[in-house]
């Protein structure tokens, strides 16, 4: 019988062992390495956020806006002395802008167009664009600086008619009592507007807040003739307090 042939192997039994041992102990160092890294939370320095930063900011926006209160429809309204600062800041520029006329003069025979109709087509535009800015969209004015118009447009047609004419196309300007609360201001003039510009808005500050359903048929609607009667006197906004004077007003 032939010697059975000592199997020689390259890499011993041993080795064998050993390499399985170190490759199952390093697939165990990667799995142990793996579910740590996958359980692990982040390490570092970490606080809950405090809202300061936010609450500086807000404070700085708050700052900011000292003097408006704000109103449940979204608007906002300035405290007096406040707007009177942010005058003194950042002075005054009041926009007259042009208002576009209804009618393409140029396009339409003149005896064709009625007055009255291209004149109440425009008034809400021009109150929005020369009005507002002081007498508020609402017509409530501001207390102290700029006397309502809603409310108080019937009392003045009541007393005169072509006064609202005379106060657009001169001004207003010293002492007034509307409501009991006094006013001494400047109210401009706007001789820049037509006849039926200034028919047009006079008329919207009529109806807009109801002041001519007050009056019932005691208004008529202003036509551009209103304004053009009153256009020529020689008048400067105390003329128009020396006659509003004069009114029946209290
Ligand atoms: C720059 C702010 C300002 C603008 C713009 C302005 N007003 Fe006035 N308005 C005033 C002030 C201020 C008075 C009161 C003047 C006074 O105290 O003597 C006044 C007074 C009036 C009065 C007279 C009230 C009364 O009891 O005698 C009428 C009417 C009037 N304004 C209508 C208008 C109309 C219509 C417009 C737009 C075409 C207009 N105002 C634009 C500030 C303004």
């Amino acid at each position: 019988m032939p010697d059975q042939p000592r199997r020689q192997y390259i890499i011993s039994e041993v080795a064998v062992r050993r390499a399985f041992l170190v490759g199952g102990a390093g697939m165990i160092v990667v799995i142990l390495a793996l579910l740590t890294l996958i359980t692990t939370r982040p390490q570092g320095q970490f606080r809950a956020l405090d809202d300061s930063q936010h609450r500086a900011l807000l404070a700085e926006a708050e700052a900011r806006l000292a003097g408006f209160e704000l109103l449940a429809d979204g608007m906002a309204r300035i405290d007096i002395d406040h707007a009177m600062e942010l005058v003194v800041e950042r002075g005054v520029d009041l926009v007259f802008a042009e208002v576009a006329p209804a009618v393409d003069p140029t396009a339409v025979d003149p005896t064709a167009v009625d007055p009255t109709a291209v004149a109440e087509a425009d008034g809400s535009a021009i109150y929005a664009a020369q009005c507002m800015a002081c007498h508020q969209a609402d017509g409530s004015g501001v207390p102290g600086a700029f006397p309502p118009l809603a409310g108080h447009m019937a009392d003045l047609y009541a007393a005169d008619p072509a006064y609202g004419v005379q106060v657009l196309l001169y001004g207003l300007q010293g002492q007034i009592v509307v409501h009991g609360v006094s006013y001494n201001g400047v109210m401009p003039a706007f001789p820049r507007l037509s006849d039926a510009e200034i028919a047009a808005v006079l008329n919207h500050t009529m109806v807009a807040w109801s002041d001519a359903d007050e009056l019932g048929d005691a208004f008529v609607p202003y036509a551009p003739d209103d304004v053009a009667a009153e256009r020529d006197r020689p008048w400067a906004a105390g003329d128009v307090l020396a006659r509003r004077g004069e009114l029946p007003l209290d």
